[in-house]
């Protein structure tokens, strides 16, 4: 595992947007695999800057977003499918058409959430995976349980995951309490995974996940299994790390 640790929350998004801008340049049309939620936002807004200048396009690049809340339309200003055309899409030259967000608003869950694997499939999987951490270590929304998931899947979200997500809803009862999100195989399939960590509040999930034991109580400790993966992260956030010696 690569650890870039990087002052602050502004030079970790450079790095991060750095990492998948490589990644673009180098191979075109690549796929990506992108998150929602706080912490990526700075990387968007750093790629846009880079798109809009010229020094990557991503003319040609596909994306499969990791999850959506369930019941949601793209259309709802809580939705990730939202989450994505506002905080990247819209500012990019992507072809919308080729940017893939679970369907919150499928009748048949299950098909859906096939399809989705079989469209990573048929793309022959993730080039390269951003994925943020809950402070229970989830990613996507593969909540604590006790087994790791598989494939793309319909979950209950936590109340820890409810709280946390509150802060963008009027009120805690309009989160939604389930998600569709890509299960732990198409992740660990990723060809490379990037992680993006910010903020003291994330340095004992960190520690937990990177230095703790494999544990699908924590989900994230997965990817101590990957062999290719970047942990970009403010100084606050790798605190953990740092104590642990690995940083
Ligand atoms: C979002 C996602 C989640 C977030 C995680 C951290 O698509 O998959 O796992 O990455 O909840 O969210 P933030 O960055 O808001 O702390």
């Amino acid at each position: 595992m690569r650890i870039i640790v990087c002052p602050d929350y502004n030079a970790m998004s450079r790095q991060a947007a750095n990492v998948i801008a490589a990644q673009v340049i180098m191979k075109p049309d690549c796929v990506l695999g992108l998150a929602t939620g706080s912490t990526p936002v700075g990387a968007y807004q750093q790629l846009a800057k880079w798109q809009q200048q010229g020094d990557v396009t991503f003319k040609d690049v596909r994306t499969v977003n990791l999850d959506e809340y369930r019941g949601l339309p793209g259309t709802h200003d809580q939705s990730y499918r939202y989450f994505m055309n506002t905080n990247l899409f819209d500012h990019i030259d992507i072809d919308k058409a080729n940017t893939y967000v679970p369907n919150g608003m499928a009748e048949d869950v299950d098909a859906e959430c096939a399809a989705y694997d079989e469209r990573i499939q048929e793309f022959g999987g993730i080039d390269l995976q951003l994925l943020g951490i809950g402070h229970d270590g989830h990613i996507g929304f593969n909540e604590p349980a006790d087994h790791f998931s598989c494939g793309t899947n319909c979950v209950e979200l936590t109340d820890m995951t409810i709280d946390a997500n509150a802060r963008f809803f009027a009120n805690r009862d309009d989160v939604p309490r389930q998600a569709l999100t890509m299960g732990m195989q198409a992740i660990m399939q990723a060809k490379a995974v990037l992680m993006v960590v910010s903020g003291a509040d994330k340095a004992e999930i960190i520690r937990k996940s990177f230095c703790g034991p494999i544990t699908p109580e924590v989900p994230a400790s997965i990817l101590q299994l990957h062999p290719n993966v970047t942990l970009v992260g403010d100084e606050a956030a790798l605190a953990g790390l740092k104590e642990e010696g690995l940083v």
